[in-house]
């Protein structure tokens, strides 16, 4: 099958047109009648009588990377013998520094006494791990201690920020985008069907990024939404957007009265003057917020550890503070991150845990370096990469799923193709530097023989 047009392919057939917004997600679609069960037969499977989430059925097939996790099975099933490399949905490879690790380890044998045993903490956080959060990321931005709320990771607040919003508003996104902003989104029921011909959902705003505009969008073209998400450096295109471009941005959603959500989860990868935090930019506290993750930094992908700052001063168009309804998801829908992660964050944000996160950034860029040089010497023109693990590359006129399948069936990489995060992302591939070296350089070859 066209691997595109699976992917393509609307969720449910039975779904049908509809308004462009879809307010009542527990609601069926109206033309869809409220059939009684089948009538039993031996193979029918027998159904509940509860609906489903008419905003799920929005979906596309599935979620991009366990697609990508699909089609990688399907490859090794077809080649067993293959040694396949995976520079695909972006997990970390290299250990956990053992300072960050003594550190959890030391907390979980307290856990073992009667004295360090601890249960249920504070759904907010452990108050040492906000100061130093606080402190480390936000020093000079006046974030204080009670604006951060930590959490089991970034993705994990995405979902939390859009249940804060609720389904009444519109949101943009950069073009191509992560994932998870347009998906919790429809999921959340912000949008309109997804459109075939244009490949985006209805009632999102795809702000475009690309080459030409050096992947900040021109917001002058950009309508007004509630919120926008903004990530940087970028996931995909691994492009941090410079201290100007966020002034813009902020003054963009001051006229506006819009919220930004900034995603800086990878804000330790950025090499140049670009900023750290949105926090940076004067005024910002009144109009963002920002998630930010130990994901990408200290391997802890599996550990599972993020934070999100609420500034006390962002307030919703009745003067209430969004903290305060935010605190109030928090404490229904969480219970608080892992204590033992919470012990690993503390260690990472030692003066050891910054040095050795440091070096773990460091390798993962020298990574970055030896993909730039393999495209670059092979003639593709690639982006990203300077202050970001991701490589984008440029392979025109060409389908990105087109170029994922030919780099997986004859060079056994897996990449991630460009119109998996959104419309704008056609025509290029995101290679991850998420590798151990000696994969990264076996891949570089393999690359080199396909291309030359
Ligand atoms: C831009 C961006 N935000 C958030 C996340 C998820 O981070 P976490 O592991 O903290 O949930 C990722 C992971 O790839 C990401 O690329």
């Amino acid at each position: 099958m066209n691997p595109v047009a699976c992917l393509r392919l609307p969720a449910s057939a039975a779904t049908p047109p509809s308004p462009s917004r879809c307010r009542a997600a527990s609601q069926p679609p109206r033309s869809v009648s409220r059939l009684p069960p089948r009538a039993s037969s031996s193979t029918a499977a027998y159904t509940t009588k509860v609906y489903r989430n008419a905003n799920i059925a929005k979906l596309q097939a599935g979620y991009l990377f366990p697609e990508i996790a699909r089609r990688r099975a399907a490859h090794l099933l077809k080649h067993p013998d293959a040694k396949i490399i995976s520079l695909g949905i972006g997990d970390t490879t290299e250990p956990i520094p053992e300072v960050i690790t003594n550190a959890m380890a030391e907390r979980a044998h307290a856990l073992s006494t009667v004295d360090g045993y601890s249960g249920y903490g504070a759904e907010q956080g452990e108050k040492k791990l906000r100061e130093a959060i606080a402190a480390t990321y936000y020093g000079d931005h006046g974030i204080e201690e009670t604006d951060i709320f930590v959490s089991d990771g970034a993705k994990c607040d995405i979902s939390r920020l859009q249940v804060l919003f609720g389904s009444n508003v519109k949101i943009a996104v950069q073009d191509p985008s992560y994932p998870a902003y347009v998906d919790s989104s429809v999921i959340m029921g912000q949008t309109g069907l997804y459109q075939q011909d244009v490949q985006k959902y209805g009632n999102i705003e795809y702000m475009r990024c690309s080459p030409e505009n050096g992947f900040f969008p021109d917001l002058s073209s950009v309508p007004q939404t509630d919120i926008i998400f903004f990530c940087s450096p970028n996931n995909p295109t691994g492009a941090a957007a410079s201290r100007d471009q966020l002034t813009q941005l902020v003054k963009f959603a001051k006229d506006n009265g819009s919220i930004i959500v900034y995603d800086s989860a990878y804000a330790m990868y950025i090499s140049d003057d670009s900023p750290k935090s949105i926090f940076e930019i004067p005024g910002a506290k009144e109009v963002a917020i920002e998630t930010g993750s130990f994901s990408k930094y200290a391997g802890f992908t599996g550990v599972r550890l993020g934070w999100t700052v609420v500034p006390k001063e962002l307030l919703f168009s009745d003067g209430h503070p969004v903290a305060k309804d935010f605190n109030r998801i928090v404490c229904t829908s969480f219970n608080g991150a892992s204590t033992l992660s919470q012990a690993g964050g503390l260690g990472c944000l030692s003066p050891e845990g910054l040095k050795a996160m440091q070096d773990v950034v460091g390798f993962y860029k020298e990574n970055t370096d030896i993909i730039v040089d393999t495209f670059t010497s092979l003639g593709f023109n690639v982006y990203g990469a300077k202050n970001a693990p991701y490589v984008w590359v440029h392979f025109p006129g060409r389908n990105s799923w087109d170029v994922f399948a030919e780099i997986l069936e004859k060079a056994h990489v897996v990449t991630t193709p460009g119109s998996g995060f959104g419309p704008g992302g056609e025509g290029f591939v995101r290679i991850s530097a998420f590798g151990h070296r000696e994969n990264i350089i076996e891949a570089a070859r393999r690359l080199k023989q396909l291309y030359k």
